[in-house]
């Protein structure tokens, strides 16, 4: 028996949510260490740019084809195909990226959940930096506490997803979001008040493009757009679905942009967080992945209340990834749910374990298995996992969803995308674009995903 497909609550619900699958690692741990790493300001500007002409085409593209199929991606492309074409394929592969997404993203959730308990406890309190560092080498070193809290992140979210739709995930994402932009302010007004904050924001935010052209404009524009995909959700059909929840009240051009316009403020904020609390405290921000685990406790050491602050960081870490982890384990089930036509309940069980499962190798890859290097020294699992996801699907799935949106006679086309987009109140998508999205996006996409792998591969 199938029952009807849910469907959301409220506009915020919607806005919320894809603004929880978006707002993640990506914004608060990312995007603040690569810009630390790419020299400050001048990168955030070359984002900013490459989210409005590379992104918000894309997402609407994902939300149009996920409100006119009213299908998880797995079933979505199939319902819009024109006969005989092979667009579905894609589908399946989508969501096998969601998937390897989450076999490291349940990992560092995991890792942010146990430090608001150290932190809490004061485990890191009086450390000396190395020591610091030592508490977090050791973390890695030791795969059981790891599953641990792997674990541990993977029940709340698969919990919350069990709940349903309605009671479960957009509820429990609505209180989330908002609790998160609240501690992120009083977080980021703390930040900025400390004394010698100055120096540090005047790094992250004034520009310098020649302290940028030291590491290669081309790399920092290559990360800017790798950036922008990552943190957006985009290439795998995590906002899709989102979109085949909603009715056609509102264009999606404009819904769109509100979730970017959150999703950016809270990877802008992240940043008024840490860089004037790192020029506060003397201490440098280009650690790169290591930054808010060694870096930042390190600082909340030295500040008046750092316990209380440094939990509170931590809190505001877990709810970002917590709320991914809502969002695109709600995609893994609905694909279930519509193509396979399992109930929620039996496709949250299977899931709950194959996710334990699938998230072993990248714990492992730190410790018992850590003489696999798969992407050159010191890289491990996780990377591997990272390379296939953010290297390969995003920029692969958002060229399809490109074409598929932009190819007249073989895909979805043009005219029925815009219609799409463009049912209910809000800004339409501009018709100007046509040109750009159809011929120049795709060849940007394109060059992304080609210079990803030479990057990749240069370094071996
Ligand atoms: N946008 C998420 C983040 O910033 C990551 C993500 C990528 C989620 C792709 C779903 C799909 O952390």
């Amino acid at each position: 028996m199938k029952t009807e497909r849910e469907s959301l609550g409220s506009r915020l619900g919607f806005i919320l949510l894809s603004a929880g699958c978006a707002i993640g690692l990506g914004n608060v741990w990312r995007f603040p260490y690569i810009t630390g790493k790419y020299g400050g300001g001048a990168f955030v500007l070359i984002y900013l740019i490459f989210l409005v002409i590379l992104g918000a085409p894309i997402m609407v593209m994902e939300f149009a084809i996920g409100r006119a199929s009213k299908k998880n991606i797995g079933g979505a492309l199939k319902a819009l195909e024109p006969k005989g074409t092979k667009w579905h394929w894609y589908g399946h592969i989508a969501i096998v990226g969601n998937y390897l997404l989450m076999m490291f993203y349940t990992t560092v959730t995991g890792w942010l959940i146990s430090y608001i308990f150290s932190t809490a406890k004061g485990d890191l309190s009086g450390l000396t930096p190395a020591e610091v560092g030592g508490h977090f080498t050791h973390i890695l070193s030791t795969p059981g506490p790891m599953i641990f809290w792997m674990i541990l992140a993977v029940t709340i979210a698969m919990f919350v997803v069990g709940r349903g739709l309605q009671n479960g995930v957009e509820k429990v994402t609505k209180i989330m979001m908002s609790a998160l932009i609240a501690l992120m302010v009083i977080l980021a007004v703390n930040s900025c008040f400390l004394d010698g904050a100055a120096e540090g924001l005047n790094f992250y935010l004034k520009p310098d493009f020649l302290g940028m052209a030291e590491y290669g404009v081309d790399t920092v524009i290559f990360a800017a757009m790798g950036q922008a995909f990552f943190t957006l959700s985009l290439g795998i059909g995590a906002m899709a679905v989102f979109g085949s929840y909603i009715e056609k009240d509102h264009s999606l051009t404009g819904e769109s942009l509100r979730v970017i316009g959150l999703d950016t403020f809270v990877a802008i904020v992240s940043g008024l967080i840490i860089f004037p609390a790192c020029s506060a405290f003397n201490i440098s921000p280009d650690s790169g992945p290591s930054l808010i685990f060694v870096t930042l406790p390190n600082i909340f050491n030295q500040m008046n209340g750092g316990i209380l602050w440094g939990s509170l960081f931590f809190v505001f870490m877990s709810f970002a990834a917590l709320s991914t982890l809502l969002a695109v384990f709600e995609n893994i089930i609905s694909y279930w749910m519509d193509v396979w036509l399992f109930s929620r309940k039996k496709a949250c069980i299977m899931n709950f374990f194959l996710i334990i499962v699938l998230s072993l190798p990248c714990i492992l890859g730190f410790n018992v298995w850590s003489d696999f290097q798969p992407l050159g020294s010191g890289t491990g699992v996780l990377d591997l996992e990272d390379f296939f996801v953010s290297t390969t699907l995003l920029p692969l799935g958002s060229m399809i969803f490109l074409l598929f949106c932009c190819i007249e006679r073989y895909g979805w086309g043009f005219k029925n995308f815009t219609a799409e987009a463009d049912e209910g109140k809000g800004p339409k998508f501009p018709r100007w674009t046509r040109l750009y999205v159809s011929y120049i996006l795709p060849f940007i996409v394109l060059f992304i995903f080609i210079q990803g792998y030479i990057t990749t591969f240069s370094k071996l």
